[in-house]
């Protein structure tokens, strides 16, 4: 049987919309073996992947069984998807015997999720900029900086990334894809040289949150206290709901006053104080 684990991963980190990824210390286990019945649910975004990565070995798809030992919520803007797609291929590629680079792998990937912001990080671990180019991810990928910590703030409702991507406009003014450029260039620095005031001043963006802010009720007000509790950057995880803040690693005041105003507000907010993690997927053969 094969063991495969996978992190979340939150994507965009406010300006940087479908490049910039980050991987979080919270996890998903994947159990994966031949069996011999055919597996029943073919939509199965973890028995897709594996059966694309047959598909490509030029291989038939034996009978498969998947179980798993969820840590990471469905639907809510923390790299679900991506996570079980990373799964699926690693599995395959192990499976088929296909013996495909990371790099192919994390294509293929991409391919099937449409960008590679959740995906690089799933594969990779840590702090990740990804760029895809007919069809080619070109990705810099480097160690979480270790000053900071991350307030996952999770509703009690979900949202889906198609009906997220959905509110998004077909075009943007030349003014906000240039604030953009300048924030997400900020952002990328901040984090890679964990400059706190860099990050403050990449707090807002134009691309991606304005449009989506109406389906997370509170996500300005929310934005705000955090902000004003010492958060050094708010943003919308991914295609939300989960809204994350970025903290100093010292910080010893955020998680208990703003777990109190969530819960003061509507919506089943919680917050969990989670690390980044710089292991990407593991895939391991173990005996049943
Ligand atoms: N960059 C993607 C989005 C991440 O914001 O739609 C969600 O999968």
């Amino acid at each position: 049987m094969i063991e495969i684990t996978v992190k979340a991963t939150t994507a965009n980190l406010g300006p940087g919309f479908d490049c910039m990824g980050l991987a979080l210390d919270i996890e998903n286990k994947i159990f994966i073996k031949e069996s011999n019945r055919k597996f029943k649910d073919e939509r199965n975004l973890i028995y897709h992947s594996i059966k694309k990565i047959y598909d490509i070995a030029g291989k038939k798809i034996p009978g498969i069984s998947i179980d798993q030992k969820i840590g990471i919520p469905i639907r809510q803007g923390l790299g679900s998807s991506a996570a079980c797609i990373a799964a699926g291929c690693v599995a395959g590629n192990k499976l088929s015997g296909a013996d495909l680079s990371t790099l192919d792998l994390i294509k293929i990937a991409t391919e099937i999720e449409g960008h590679p912001d959740n995906i690089v990080p799933a594969f990779l671990g840590g702090y990740t900029i990804s760029s895809l180019e007919n069809g080619e991810v070109i990705y810099f990928r480097q160690k979480a900086f270790e000053g900071f910590k991350y307030g996952v703030m999770t509703p009690d409702f979900t949202l889906s990334t198609a009906e997220a991507r959905k509110v998004l406009p077909a075009t943007i003014s030349y003014a906000d894809a240039v604030f953009n450029i300048g924030k997400s260039s900020l952002m990328s620095a901040a984090m890679i040289t964990g400059n706190a005031e860099l990050l403050k001043a990449a707090n807002i963006d134009k691309v991606h949150e304005p449009y989506r802010k109406h389906l997370i009720p509170n996500f300005d007000i929310i934005k705000n206290q955090a902000n004003s509790l010492g958060a050094l950057t708010t943003f919308l995880s991914g295609a939300g709901p989960t809204i994350i803040s970025i903290l100093k690693a010292d910080d010893n005041i955020f998680e208990r006053k703003m777990s109190q105003f969530l819960k003061s507000i509507e919506g089943g907010w919680a917050l969990i104080i989670a690390e980044a993690c710089n292991n990407g997927i593991e895939c391991n053969m173990i005996t049943d």
